[in-house]
């Protein structure tokens, strides 16, 4: 085997936003800028010598290319074995269930997500470490910090691996290992679900409709919900992975998983919808005629948790990321036990699932999941689901009319303002981070600001402090707007706003969402000045 050491130079803008590096495609086919990325990562965690990884991605166009070149520079840097799903195609939660199951000293997973695939779409690479999640601050901190003074990489010029092949290969003395990547999930699904319960209530002629939108869930959603539970063959839709993901994005949202969201608002709907992204961690729910926000989902899986063996014993608790809906909360309060609010992304859950604060854990982004991982899942979502639909025999919309007469309902929507100047976008927010402390006991409309801060997480773990985590605004004391920008985007800035407004008992048939949250919405518009600093105030996608 001959290592290669090849001389390189720091390449700017290589700092990992939410979810890792996310870059054009074209930009990770530059000479050295994966590797400079994969090398640093290597550096800073002392090395790969001795080590064993997880490598794998969600399909999309230069996945296996990336592969090859990370199995080559794990063996140049001494790593002692590396574990690959079949043709390189494995869901982000999978990785993180195999880096846990294996004891791997953790894993390289290639995803944009939710971002579309091909040459010139978005290509990703994000480290998770032993616990199987995302990189925390400090690792992720060191990684970018290595870029900035890399000099060397390494690699070996071997022959490319034939990553299609079950089995063990070689690449000089390092055990390539290509594994099944739905088998070892689809026990861990088995464990904590009553398939038997879901069984029964597809055999009951209860019909579902999962669109996988060419993406990595594909194979995993047709092996179980069509091959072990017994849903009909063809419920799921778009299932074999693109590396373009058929030319859409693979985002489940009402936006972009629009033919699935009408075909459940139509008199021809299915008893339930649902979809997962580019890796597999996201998922979207709809019941027949009505689309389930991702904040009232995770409120009502953390009421109805229990009634499924793994989560038999109750919750320990509960986390949600700051610009996610309350709704949990409540529920929280009532069944007696804590709920948390973390900055956007999934590494800050990371601390408190291993901790054991809390069981479950979800974002407004369509991220939902829990202590059996350390990423989000959207298959293990749908199936929780499922269960809970067998179990309580209602359909979606009886649940949710059950829930918010119960606990009321948190009004929510999430409005983007995509390709901004990044200027404009840093200057609208930091105008109105210099006028925070004026804000409370202003009036906009009907609305007044009763508390007004930016976003600070103090880690009840490990105590680290992130701040500047966004801008949250709260009026009346029921109502709440929230203002950041994307740490994902690859072009210019991306502000989010997310609108909030608290109603008791809400009959769910009788008010908009759009109406209700017009008040808060206009009172922030006024507020940030979205037509001076941005040029306009319609957002480019809700959801
Ligand atoms: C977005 C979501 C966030 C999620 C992340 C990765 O990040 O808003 O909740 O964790 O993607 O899937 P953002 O672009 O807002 O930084
Ligand atoms: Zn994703």
């Amino acid at each position: 085997m001959t290592i290669q050491t090849i001389e390189t130079f720091p390449i700017t803008g290589q700092k990992p936003g939410t979810s890792g590096l996310r870059k054009k495609t074209r930009v990770f086919m530059e000479d050295g800028y994966l590797e400079n990325f994969v090398q640093s990562v290597f550096n800073a965690i002392d090395g790969a010598k001795n080590k064993t990884f997880v490598v794998g991605g969600d399909g999309r166009y230069y996945n296996k290319q990336a592969i090859q070149i990370i199995l080559k520079m794990a063996a140049a840097n001494g790593a002692d074995k590396i574990i690959v799903g079949q043709n390189g195609v494995v869901s982000t939660p999978a990785v993180s269930h195999l880096i846990r199951l294996n004891k791997t000293n953790g894993g390289l997973i290639l995803s944009a997500s939710h971002n579309p695939g091909g040459i010139d779409e978005d290509f990703g690479v994000k480290f998770n470490g032993e616990n199987g999640g995302p990189a925390t601050e400090n690792v992720s901190d060191k990684i970018y910090h290595n870029t900035t003074i890399i000099n060397q990489y390494r690699i070996v010029n071997e022959e490319d691996v034939d990553l299609s092949k079950i089995g063990e290969q070689q690449i000089g003395d390092m055990i390539v290992e290509i594994v099944d990547p739905v088998a070892d999930y689809l026990q861990l699904m088995k464990k904590l679900f009553d398939f038997d319960c879901i069984r029964a209530l597809f055999a009951s002629g209860f019909f579902l409709r999962f669109d996988a939108m060419h993406a990595v869930t594909g194979p995993y959603a047709k092996a179980i919900l069509e091959g072990e539970l017994g849903a009909e063959p063809g419920s799921v839709m778009n299932g074999v992975p693109l590396e373009d993901f058929g030319g859409g994005h693979p985002d489940p949202n009402p936006v972009w998983a629009k033919p699935l969201v009408d075909l459940m608002m139509s008199g021809s709907a299915p008893d339930f919808g649902a979809a997962s992204d580019g890796d597999g961690d996201r998922n979207m729910i709809v019941g027949k005629g009505l689309y389930v926000t991702p904040s009232d989902s995770l409120a009502v899986l953390t009421a109805n948790a229990h009634l499924v063996p793994a989560y038999k014993e109750g919750l320990a608790g509960v986390a949600r990321s700051m610009p996610t809906s309350a709704a949990c909360d409540r529920v929280a309060e009532k069944l007696g036990f804590e709920s948390f609010e973390t900055p956007t992304g999934w590494k800050f859950f990371g601390s408190l699932l291993d901790a054991g604060k809390v069981t479950l854990c979800g974002e407004e982004s369509a991220g939902t999941g829990s202590n059996h991982v350390r990423e989000k899942d959207g298959l293990w979502a749908v199936l929780l689901w499922l269960n809970i639909l067998g179990k309580r025999k209602q359909s979606v919309v009886q649940i949710l009319e059950e829930h918010w007469r119960e606990f009321g309902r948190n009004y929510y929507s999430r409005h983007d303002y995509e390709a901004v100047p990044v200027d404009a976008a840093n200057q609208l927010m930091d105008h109105v981070i210099e006028n925070l402390t004026e804000l409370p006991s202003r009036r906009f409309g009907t609305l007044t600001v009763s508390r007004a801060d930016e976003f600070s997480y103090h880690d009840p773990v490990d105590g680290s402090v992130s701040s500047h985590q966004g801008i949250r605004i709260y009026f009346n004391g029921d109502a709440r707007a929230v203002l950041r920008l994307s740490g994902t985007g690859t072009e210019g800035a991306t502000v989010r706003l997310y609108l909030e407004q608290y109603v008791p008992s809400a009959n769910i048939f009788n008010l908009s969402t759009t109406e209700v949250l017009k008040p808060v919405r206009e009172a922030v518009l006024e507020l940030a000045k979205f037509s001076s600093y941005l040029g306009r105030t319609r957002a480019d996608v809700i959801s």
